[in-house]
């Protein structure tokens, strides 16, 4: 799966301000522009930017759209069968002593930014590259075609974007927004083209890739992130590992058993946040099975955030890494701190000169490197510049960071 060419992707500016809620993704996917605009210095006001969905012919196929996936059927939770060989569980292969692993979130947007940082994940040579969810708008089956698997849409005129498939493999967790159309598209289109290379696809939305030192476990909190309409205000989703994944962990991961290797957590939504909202759920469920503390990354928030050790109330203790700055625009300046005691590290708030004059921070990846007991990480942005790296090592299962810089 390789793309060609820039230029005639999608803009930035169409997926600024982008709303969490189902219907106003619904709403911003009818109002998006079918061809590439002129780039111009005079952007569209993002928070007009939906007006153009309230044509007749657009308010129907919104309405019809989001109708039919909000109340309609989540596809099948699927999980490993017992008679399956593969469990989901796969011994990390490399070269040279050496297992290169690209992480990163929120990239399925379709714009020049997300095939750049593309390309500087195809520029790092990675045995495996794992994305952590969330493909734009709505995640159906034609932003899925066009914004992850590279191909072409009949129906408008942007260029599709390719997801860097590593030489080993290529994995992806379920994001909210896969799940606006209940997960159709994830399941049915996404994960068959993904997985070990030759291995028949990715077959669930969890995994783990480990070795002696290490285990990289990927986690699902997309498919309980999506409530009913209307009920959702007052029981709102939580992310909840559903039952399968629960029971996976314990039974073929066995987390719950005594182990000297480090444990590195995928997920598409955050544990904590300092300025989002946090979901604690999954790290309550994790704490039952994980002393910790873990290192963790995730998407869903659009930007480059490293943390301190940290935990809330009985939740695990975990060192963050937000990496949700895959595709989306990256909005700047920062919000207002919700979590005022969260330790931030290191945040990248530099400017991304763009040509279509918006005000926005940096797209990346993080790149992982295992050699042994040790784990290089660097954070990359889409020129290709490490902002920030970390080196840690991990002992009798405890990990301990033993260098950080630029
Ligand atoms: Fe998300």
């Amino acid at each position: 799966m390789t793309s060609t060419g820039t230029g005639r992707r999608r803009d930035l500016q169409d997926l600024l301000d982008l709303s969490r809620k189902p219907g106003l993704s619904y709403l911003r996917k009818e109002a998006a522009p079918k061809a590439p605009r002129r780039k111009s210095r005079d952007t569209y006001p993002a928070r007009f930017a939906a007006m153009a969905a309230f044509t007749p012919r657009r308010i129907l196929a919104f309405a019809y759209e989001y109708l039919r996936n909000r109340f309609g059927p989540r596809h099948r939770f699927e999980f490993y069968e017992d008679e399956d060989s593969d469990k989901g569980v796969y011994q990390l292969q490399g070269d040279d002593q050496e297992i290169r692993i690209a992480l990163c979130g929120d990239w399925g947007t379709g714009t020049d930014e997300a095939y750049y940082v593309g390309q500087r994940i195809l520029d790092s040579s990675p045995h495996y590259t794992i994305h952590l969810g969330d493909v734009y708008y709505v995640g159906d089956a034609a932003e899925v075609s066009q914004n992850f698997l590279g191909e072409p849409n009949p129906d408008n005129d942007f260029q599709p974007c390719c997801w860097p498939c590593g030489t080993n493999g290529a994995f992806a967790l379920l994001g909210n927004h896969e799940m606006y159309a209940r997960g159709e598209a994830y399941f049915e289109d996404m994960l068959p083209a993904l997985g070990l290379k030759n291995g028949g696809g990715q077959k669930a939305s969890y995994f783990c890739l480990q070795n002696k030192f290490w285990r990289i476990i990927g986690l699902d909190t997309g498919y309980n992130s999506v409530g009913w309409p209307m009920l959702e205000i007052l029981f709102p989703a939580d992310c909840a590992l559903p039952a399968k994944v629960i029971d996976w962990l314990k039974d073929e991961v066995r987390l719950n058993q005594a182990d000297e290797r480090g444990i590195i957590l995928l997920s598409h939504h955050q544990y904590y946040s300092k300025y989002d909202c946090c979901y604690r759920k999954p790290a309550l469920q994790l704490s039952q099975l994980i002393t910790g503390p873990v290192l963790w990354f995730w998407g869903h928030e659009h930007r480059l955030v490293i943390y301190e050790e940290f935990g809330i109330g009985d939740g695990l203790r975990a060192h963050g890494r937000c990496i949700g700055h895959g595709g989306m625009p990256v909005e700047y300046p920062l919000p207002r701190p919700q979590l005022k005691d969260c330790p931030v590290e290191f945040i990248d708030d530099r400017l991304y000169f763009n040509d279509e004059n918006l005000r926005l921070g940096l797209n990346g990846f993080a790149r992982l490197t295992l050699r042994g007991k040790s784990l290089a990480i660097e954070y990359v942005d889409l020129t290709g510049y490490a902002v920030f790296r970390e080196d840690w090592e991990v002992e009798n299962g405890v990990l301990k960071r033993v260098w950080k810089g630029p």
